[in-house]
């Protein structure tokens, strides 16, 4: 059966009838074909992609370009996720260069745009032109000075929950928190009427969201806690590449069955 695209719509439907918003990064076709098979509700394609995939020390080092580039691979992978690109730092310093950017986005097969931090010119400008935005609060690895939970007492707590409202009030469609207590997290779920999405926010955020290469154990540089695991690729894939280096090595591959033939009197030609 044929499976209908997800709209922010139905996003908000889970909202309102409390079933759980799923969301995953993807950063090329193969992937995000995966993902989008496996009914995840929401693509995004993440400036993570700067670490994960293109090897860069921060998620700083990561261009419109390469954004761009890699939304068209997921674009031609997802077919009913709702999908957002994710807006790389200082892509959108002005509301006119967001607005642009934006366009970019749009252009390359996105349904909305993120836009982490607080930015109300750039914010307000995307949405006057259509385009939906889904903020990021709490942990926004663009511009923090280092990595680790927020809000944790009541003054930064109050700032993260009166963000929250004044994003909504610009009309952002949801939210992501990240890094941020459960209980933080609850409370600005339960005063909004969007959606929010954790990524190590706890249990009671509408939906969740990870880095696709984080859960299937495609990156090692270093794991959050609030990651979980649930497959353990990079090994598979080291096996596989070894057992290939010692059967190239040990004359095991190629076998004939791997192999093309000429037929004996084309080959009786060439002598
Ligand atoms: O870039 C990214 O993958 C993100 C998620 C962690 C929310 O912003």
């Amino acid at each position: 059966m044929e499976r209908k695209k997800i709209t922010i719509q139905r996003l908000q439907q889970k909202k309102d009838t409390g079933k759980k918003i799923t969301m995953l990064t993807a950063y090329d076709y193969f992937m995000a074909k995966m993902v989008d098979g496996a009914g995840i509700d929401a693509i995004l394609v993440g400036d993570s992609l700067g670490m994960v995939v293109l090897g860069y020390e921060s998620t700083t080092q990561v261009t419109m370009d390469d954004m761009i580039r890699h939304t068209m691979a997921v674009k031609r992978g997802a077919k009913t996720a709702l999908l957002i690109g994710d807006m790389p730092y200082k892509s959108f310093e002005t509301a006119g260069k967001a607005v642009e950017n934006a366009k970019r986005f749009i252009k390359a097969g996105c349904d909305a745009v993120k836009l982490e931090g607080e930015s109300p010119d750039a914010t307000t400008a995307i949405i006057k032109e259509g385009i939906p935005v889904l903020g990021h609060l709490g942990l926004t690895p663009q511009t923090a000075p280092e990595f680790k939970v927020q809000g944790k007492d009541a003054a930064s707590a109050k700032g993260i929950l009166s963000a929250s409202s004044r994003l909504e009030k610009t009309g952002c469609f949801a939210i992501v928190l990240e890094c941020v207590p459960a209980e933080l997290a609850a409370m600005i779920s339960s005063r909004l009427s969007i959606p929010t999405i954790g990524i190590g926010a706890g249990p009671y955020c509408d939906g969740q969201v990870l880095v696709l290469n984080d859960i299937l154990g495609l990156y090692d540089k270093f794991m959050p806690r609030f990651v979980k695991r649930y497959a353990n690729l990079g090994d598979a894939a080291m096996k596989a590449i070894s057992a290939y280096k010692e059967d190239v090595e040990t004359g095991k591959f190629p076998k004939s069955e791997h192999s093309f033939r000429i037929k004996k009197e084309e080959l009786e030609k060439l002598k």
